[in-house]
């Protein structure tokens, strides 16, 4: 059994860590200007011109179900949809507000369409809630707000009260969680305590946890769903640490009790969350694929985002990065399910990672660069009982103590490291991985 402990949350996560590997989908108004989901406040639009957006919204090609087997075939095992994001706008019928799906051209409630669909694949549901709301009268204006530079925002300011906006956000989590089924994850984003530019803007505050009474509204999730999976970006610690665009290099660990974490790894294809026309920083298929090993390497999930165009469906980048996935994943899914960081015996060889079955049964070793026909264990002599590729169950040879079959001073003898021979060409797998049945 794996060793590793992680610190107790008051959600269940048993489900979360044997899944691993999750589909982010960033779906809103945004997706028309198609520069990012930010790009209200960016460009300090005015209500009047994102309503433009708003009154042609009609995402003709949306089919829930395509999004769901796009993203079980990927290898997806749950999904996490912005029900609302920073600009407010609702992919749900909620009775609290006009900004919502149902009330433009399109008229149907997203985030039904696609809970159903989703759990109809076998997917478990969750949710992204913004915290922030660019939209909301009462939402106090602060220096990320479209407004931030309007000359009364100040004066705007004495007539909002972020105490109804906080009972409006409890309002909607109670609406997410009371009508649309079983849902698995609430994702809130995000707190910030500091104003970026306190010289520019001393007249505003950052926003913490007192502002969102982050402590009611969880309490308002868990007394709906006690066992939901709820992220830490509230700014009260629950279940979820969440890096985002940034692989760690170790196991995030709580800053003062040092335990291990249950994280997640959030990260985009090509850079921003919201459909992005003319981004051209995409990564490669095998980058996709090493974040995701890597990932599991430490014990942490991915949650991959895709970003739909304004007609709804996933364009042919998505596409080709998720057929990524969906072929590698075909193959080799049993290093990554199930699995979390190898015990600390266990050496990674150089250009690797290695994840380790929970049941301590199986090492496996993914190869970032292929070794040149064999490659050393240290350590290992007496603990594998047989070695395969896990793309195809062919037999991989090993020897132990010393490299039996190589030439010359190739390898120096080690009684306790185990030799293993692969094949001089790569096998067609942007990512290959050997599987190790342990004594
Ligand atoms: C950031 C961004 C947001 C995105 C989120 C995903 O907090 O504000 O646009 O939804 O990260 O992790």
């Amino acid at each position: 059994m794996s060793s590793y402990v992680t610190k107790k949350t008051p959600g269940d996560t048993a489900w979360f860590v044997q899944d691993r590997f999750g589909m982010f989908i960033h779906f809103g108004l945004y997706a028309m200007p198609a520069r990012n989901e930010w790009i209200m406040t960016w460009e300090k639009m005015t209500q009047e011109h994102y309503q433009n957006y708003f009154d042609n919204f009609n995402p003709d090609l949306f089919d829930a179900r395509e999004w769901a087997r796009t993203a079980k075939a990927a290898g997806m095992k749950y999904a996490v949809l912005t029900a609302k994001h920073h600009d407010g706008f609702c992919l749900f019928d909620s009775k609290y507000t006009d900004f919502k799906s149902t009330n433009t051209p399109f008229g149907r409630d997203l985030v039904k369409e696609y809970a159903d669909a989703f759990r109809a694949e076998g997917l478990k549901v969750g949710l992204y809630y913004s915290l922030l709301d660019w939209h909301h009268p009462d939402f106090v204006i602060d220096d990320r707000h479209p407004l931030r530079d309007h000359p009364d925002a100040v004066e705007m300011n004495k007539q909002r009260d972020q105490k109804k906006y906080a009972q409006y956000m409890r309002d909607q989590v109670t609406e997410l969680l009371t009508n649309y089924g079983d849902i698995s994850i609430l994702w809130f984003d995000f707190t910030y305590n500091t104003v970026v530019d306190p010289v520019k803007y001393p007249y505003f505050a950052g926003k913490t946890k007192e502002d969102w009474e982050s402590e009611k509204l969880i309490e308002v999730a868990r007394t709906l769903r006690p066992g939901i999976i709820i992220d830490n970006r509230s700014g009260i610690d629950q279940d979820l640490s969440t890096p985002e665009q940034n692989q760690p290099d170790q196991w995030p660990r709580h800053k003062e009790t040092g335990e291990l974490l249950t994280w997640e790894a959030c990260q985009t294809f090509s850079g921003s969350w919201g459909y992005f026309r003319d981004e051209m920083s995409w990564k490669s298929p095998k980058m996709l694929i090493e974040m995701l090993c890597k990932t599991v390497s430490l014990g942490g999930n991915l949650l991959m985002n895709v970003g739909p165009c304004a007609r709804g469906y996933l364009d042919k980048r998505a596409v080709n990065a998720l057929d990524a996935y969906a072929e590698w994943m075909k193959y080799n899914s049993r290093s990554i399910y199930g699995c979390t960081m190898a015990e600390p015996e266990f050496k990674a060889p150089k250009g690797t990672v290695l994840t380790q079955s929970v049941d301590g049964k199986r090492l496996y070793i993914h190869f970032f660069s292929y070794p040149f026909f064999n490659f050393m264990m240290e350590d290992m002599a007496g603990k594998v009982k047989y070695a395969q590729f896990l793309h195809d169950g062919s037999e991989i040879l090993y020897s132990e103590g010393k490299p039996s079959d190589m030439i010359g001073e190739r390898a120096a003898d080690n009684e306790k490291a185990i030799y293993f021979r692969v094949p001089t060409v790569q096998p067609d797998v942007l990512v290959p991985v050997i599987e190790l049945i342990l004594k």
